[in-house]
């Protein structure tokens, strides 16, 4: 059998980058650390943090009345005004968001604070986008992610428009919502903050699903970005599987495939890839 691993599967950069800062910090073994929010959407990584005393906390409030630590914030960031939430609390702050997504946070700010109306294009109740959300002015920012609600915006006053994107959107939706809004007629400015790691992991996964008899998808369910990956596996593959760990996956159902392709999504860690591919490998 042939197996066909995607050069793009797993971590992206911005990942990589956090879930090593949370490992670091956790091997000083100081003082509690807690993450903003669960570091990955990937439960087995969440719960090898845990046994090394890794928290996770869902809100400021959360905080009081624990044991004074280090709160790490993960790589989809967060508003500006839980840095100084977190700060009055007494606690040290990790700053893991993505560079990528800082970008977007200082954007938004520098173009909020010269008066023009913010369009964030995303999904409204994405962790990413409710921080982008807090670094600009509540009133004058717009969340779009259907074509109804592009169609649906309008503008009071005589502002400029400023739109962004959330880093893993699909670039043909943004296009097309952004042009939606363009033919209203307002004087806008589009920043495209797209990130390419989602782009190249989903092409790569498109390709090999179109090579392949047998794909395989791993990621966590809750990852979005895992369950588009398999969504467009699915359409170019007929036997796509989505699976966690090696364990989700029945290997009988390989037996008479001769080309199989494994892809994983960005929370997906190395050790599991390896896993799967090396348990496929054996079998065959
Ligand atoms: Fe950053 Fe792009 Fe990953 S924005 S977190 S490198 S998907």
């Amino acid at each position: 059998m042939n197996i066909i691993l995607a050069k793009s599967a797993g971590f992206c950069f911005g990942v990589k980058r956090a879930v090593e800062t949370v490992y670091k910090e956790a091997e000083k073994n100081q003082t509690p650390i807690y993450t903003f929010g669960p570091i990955i959407h990937n439960e087995e990584v969440v719960a090898d943090l845990e046994k090394k005393g890794v928290q996770v906390i869902h809100s400021t409030d959360e905080l009081k009345g624990r044991p004074k630590g280090t709160v790490i914030i993960r790589s989809h960031g967060v508003e500006r005004k839980i840095y100084d939430e977190i700060k009055a609390l007494g606690f040290e702050i990790v700053d893991a968001t993505c560079p990528f997504v800082l970008k977007i946070h200082r954007l938004v700010e520098q173009y909020s604070r010269e008066g023009y109306h913010i369009i964030i294009i995303g999904n409204e109740t994405h962790p990413e986008v409710e921080g982008i959300k807090g670094w600009s002015d509540p009133a004058e920012t717009t969340v779009i992610g259907t074509c109804e609600e592009a169609e649906k915006f309008t503008l009071s006053s005589e502002k400029k428009v400023c739109i962004v994107s959330q880093t893993t959107f699909n670039y043909n939706k943004f296009q097309e919502l952004v042009e939606i809004v363009n033919e209203k007629g307002y004087d806008i400015i589009v920043l495209n903050t797209i990130c390419n790691a989602t782009e190249e992991r989903q092409t790569e996964a498109e390709r090999i699903a179109k090579e392949v008899d047998a794909m395989i998808v791993i990621g966590g369910r809750a990852s979005s970005n895992t369950q588009k990956l398999f969504e467009i596996c699915k359409k170019e593959c007929e036997n796509t599987y989505y699976i966690q760990t090696i364990k989700d996956l029945d290997l009988t159902r390989l037996k008479s495939t001769d080309n199989v392709g494994i892809t994983a999504g960005a929370s997906t860690p190395n050790n599991i890839i390896e896993e799967v591919q090396k348990n496929v490998r054996n079998e065959f």
